[in-house]
């Protein structure tokens, strides 16, 4: 029977220029090369300069995928954002960008769920466009970590570093099988009970204050690789694929650690595994647009390509999602 889905036509990002490595790290904070790589894997991250914020590194990565997918921004009708760090409290940062694309017509609307939030708004994206309400959609995950970050506290400041990745989806007919090209699946789930394992101690409401990133790293490692691999049984129960059809597994870059530690739980070839972590950090919602971009233009992603997507993050959110490219 046929079926509408969300078929990915275009990938694109932007980086920031400024790269900032452990060694200079080292020199603002108590810490070490050697413990950061040991510890995440993380080498380097880019950090974004005076006047770059989150909707101009979201709107250059948007530029990269309209292009890529050889259309105009007028093409687009539908724009969902994943940002913790937007420009403003409002109006979102999704409707700066369509702004500077110069579309005037269509939706654009952000979406939090910190580092999950890719994941989120493909599924959301997804959702539009197989109800018919949209055609082409820009998914975009950007951030600006650098802004909320406590930089005299080595245990999170290290960790995380800006950027943007997005996707263009058209909808299109497929024949209601796995085999059909877009997104076959996505879940999503969340537990708001973990607020303070993860989280920033401001906001307009609560503090009247944008605040900086609190963590308590050891509590989010032991959830993420449960939760992880949950949600990714999930996805494989609920499309009859498994760990050997997946031609390429993009995780969220939060930790070279958890990336392996939930491959080897689900006996993923070591070989699939996409690792930017260690020239990007975490870039929350970014790293998963990020890491497709970067395998995408290595020639790693090939049109039939099996992509399985996976993050957790803040709130605690987490969700899988499975992409035939
Ligand atoms: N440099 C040197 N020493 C450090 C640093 C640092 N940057 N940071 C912490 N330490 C010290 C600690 O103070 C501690 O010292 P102590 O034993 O004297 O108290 C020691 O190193 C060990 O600290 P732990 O926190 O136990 O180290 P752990 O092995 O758990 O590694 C880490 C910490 C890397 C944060 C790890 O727990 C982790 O990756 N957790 C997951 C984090 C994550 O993925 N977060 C993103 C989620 S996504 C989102 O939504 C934003």
């Amino acid at each position: 029977m046929s079926m509408r889905r969300s078929v990915v036509v275009g990938c694109g990002h932007f980086l920031p220029e400024t790269i900032l490595t452990n060694a200079e790290l080292a020199k603002r904070v108590d810490t070490s090369d050697e413990w950061i790589v040991e510890r995440t894997g993380i080498r380097e991250r880019r950090i974004a300069g005076e006047g770059e914020t989150t909707s101009v590194l979201a709107t250059k990565a948007a530029q990269a995928a309209i292009a890529d997918a050889g259309l105009v921004p007028d093409d687009i009708d539908l724009i969902v954002l994943a940002t913790a760090t937007p420009d403003y409290t409002f109006p979102s940062t999704a409707t700066q960008v369509q702004a500077a694309l110069g579309i005037r017509h269509g939706a654009a609307f952000d979406l939090q769920a910190v580092c999950s939030g890719f994941v989120y708004a493909l599924a959301t994206a997804d959702n539009f466009l197989r109800a018919g309400s949209h055609k082409r959609a820009l998914v975009i995950g950007a951030e600006t970590f650098s802004r909320i970050l406590d930089w005299t506290d080595r245990t999170t400041c290290v960790l995380f570093g800006d950027g943007a990745g997005a996707l263009v989806l058209e909808a299109r007919e497929g024949e209601g099988t796995i085999a059909d090209r877009g997104v076959l699946s996505s879940h999503l789930r969340s537990d708001g009970r973990h607020f303070d394992k993860l989280y920033v101690d401001g906001g307009p409401s609560a503090t009247m204050t944008t605040g900086h990133l609190r963590m308590e790293g050891k509590e989010v490692f032991r959830h993420a690789v449960t939760n992880l691999a949950d949600i990714i049984e999930e996805a494989f129960r609920a499309t009859g694929l498994n760990a050997d059809d997946i031609d390429l597994f993009v995780p969220h870059q939060a930790n070279r650690r958890i990336i392996e530690a939930t491959a080897r739980k689900l006996n993923i070839d070591p070989g699939k595994v996409v690792v930017t972590v260690e020239k990007h950090g975490n870039t929350s919602a970014a790293s998963i647009p990020l890491a497709i971009a970067s395998a995408y233009g290595e020639g790693r992603i090939k049109q039939g390509d099996l992509v399985l997507l996976e993050a957790m993050g803040g709130g605690f959110t987490w969700g899988s999602a499975l992409i035939r490219w």
